[in-house]
């Protein structure tokens, strides 16, 4: 894991300022900001409805944000065309996985290369070697695969695009409790081999100890913000999303 100090001595990879989103008339997204630096990982935590997801594909242009400004390594990434995101460097895994159940593992990991200028299947070795079950798996249709793989599919398609930034939309959900232990040391490794990590969690204990700094979405404004540890500390975040007395 990185060091704070470290992370906050590089530039931030992504940097969210003042994003304002809404649905209609609903305003989902209030003046949020928010920094990650390369190397880091971040965690946004949340109730049910708090923004999370509209947060994170806000980042995408899904929905297009009101006000505020979106910059990704240096670039104002606000208004541009969702296709021409993932080429910049970016990949995200939505929440429900949206893998092709039809479509072969390998096909599917094919897909994640889309953002690539030029294919390669280097990229693929290392995968495998984070993934060695879907190596083993990799001719049967993905629709087969248990529920934990299937996240490990999704993770596995998006890092395929070689991204510097991926946004993880709740991996954990649904997942039993050793698939959970075993996603989330799959993220550590992921961040250990140079991929910078954005992950939306309603599991904010483990979350929160994975993470070098988390941030706390409460209706669409940040709550609170600090070091994965401060977090898990503050009574506030104890009592309302660890269910623990303060
Ligand atoms: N496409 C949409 N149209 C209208 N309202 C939406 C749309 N998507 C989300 N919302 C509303 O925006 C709010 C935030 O939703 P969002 O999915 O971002 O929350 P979340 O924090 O990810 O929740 P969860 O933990 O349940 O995934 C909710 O009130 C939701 O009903
Ligand atoms: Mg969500």
């Amino acid at each position: 894991m990185a060091e704070a100090s470290s992370a906050s001595a590089t530039a931030p990879v992504l940097e969210m300022t003042k994003v304002s989103c809404r649905y209609g008339p609903v305003q989902v997204l209030d003046n949020v900001s928010l920094t990650v630096s390369t190397g880091e990982i971040v965690t946004l935590i949340g109730a049910n409805g708090a923004g999370k997801s509209t947060l994170l594909m806000s980042v995408f242009g899904i929905p297009r944000v009101a006000s505020g400004s979106i910059q990704f390594a240096g670039t104002d990434i606000t208004h541009l065309p969702t296709h021409h995101i993932p080429r910049l460097g970016l990949a995200v895994v939505p929440e429900g996985r949206r893998i092709f159940p039809g479509m072969t593992v390998l096909e599917n990991m094919e897909l994640g290369t889309m953002a690539l200028r030029k294919r390669t299947s280097v990229a693929f070795e290392g995968l495998f070697e984070l993934f060695p079950i879907l190596w083993e798996r990799r001719q049967q249709k993905a629709g087969t695969l248990s529920g934990g793989e299937q996240q490990m599919l999704a993770i596995a398609r998006a890092l395929a695009g070689q991204p510097k930034l991926l946004l993880l939309d709740e991996p954990s959900l649904g997942l039993a409790p050793l698939m959970v232990k075993k996603i989330f040391s799959l993220i550590q490794s992921i961040v250990q081999s140079g991929t910078t990590v954005f992950l939306v969690e309603q599991n904010a204990n483990q979350a929160l100890q994975l993470a070098d700094r988390g941030y706390v979405l409460g209706s669409g404004r940040i709550r609170l913000e600090g070091k994965g540890q401060e977090l898990l500390a503050n009574p506030e975040v104890r009592q309302a999303y660890l269910g623990k007395l303060a």
